[in-house]
């Protein structure tokens, strides 16, 4: 079995050892205009929280994480996330190719939609969108444990290495060695794996001695996953190898 599938479309597969990359799943155009429409939002005073809270009436809320260790997940990152929230009837534009996203997902792996839509649920699907900033954006290796509800990630990649960033990127571990995801991706390009693998982000562009998140310029991406609803258990998935 082949380390890497590339498809024009979403395909399922069976073994935890391998990836699939889908191909112009959003045209690049479509992706910047995301990014733009984002970082705008960036600028604006947005709530920050530090968990997400089912049923909250604002479709994106912004779960800032610069420069923080997060005592929930117990993982290190620099990156700047906006969280969607899928349940919510009201519309903000992109929220569309997350449903996109998941819906593809869903329908390759046989999702039950009960566990997907409600947050009364002890899991529910969750998106965000992503800033990694040139000058350092990373998250530190771990893998997530989603208890067989569906293990497996898709992320969209907004920005495109060579272009936007120039190293770092996401990794995923698999017969052990990191796989680096970004070398083999545009813009608008969908990777699904299993999260149970390690994974994380290496530092985009170290090199830039500071670290700017006023610039869009980095590594942004729209992911789509299952979420564990801590208000009903609070336990944490996630599994972390600290630096
Ligand atoms: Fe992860």
């Amino acid at each position: 079995m082949k380390e890497i599938i590339f498809s024009d479309k979403f395909v399922k597969f069976n073994s935890k050892n391998t990836i699939l990359i889908v191909k112009n799943f959003v045209k690049k155009d479509e992706c910047y205009k995301i990014i733009d429409k984002f970082h705008a939002y960036k600028k604006k005073k947005v709530k920050k929280v530090t968990r997400i809270i089912p049923g909250k009436s604002k479709d994106w809320h912004s779960t800032d994480n610069l420069n923080s260790v997060s005592a929930l997940y117990k993982r290190r990152r620099v990156r700047n996330n906006f969280t969607a929230n899928l349940w919510s009837k009201r519309s903000f534009g992109e929220k569309k190719y997350l449903i996109k996203m998941e819906k593809e997902l869903s329908k390759i792996y046989g999702l039950k939609k009960r566990n997907i839509w409600n947050v009364n649920d002890l899991y529910f699907i969750q998106g965000y969108v992503c800033h990694y900033p040139r000058g350092g954006g990373y998250i530190g290796p771990h893998s997530d444990v989603t208890f067989n509800v569906r293990n497996m990630t898709a992320i969209m990649l907004l920005s495109e290495k060579g272009k936007d960033y120039y190293s770092g990127g996401l990794k995923v571990k698999l017969n052990k060695k990191y796989i680096n995801l970004d070398d083999h991706m545009e813009a608008g390009d969908v990777v699904v794996f299993n999260n149970t693998k390690r994974h994380k982000v290496d530092c985009i562009d170290p090199n830039i001695k500071k670290i700017s998140f006023k610039s869009p310029k980095g590594r942004w991406m729209m992911i789509t996953t299952v979420q564990r609803n801590y208000n009903i258990d609070p336990r944490r998935y996630s599994v972390t190898n600290q630096y």
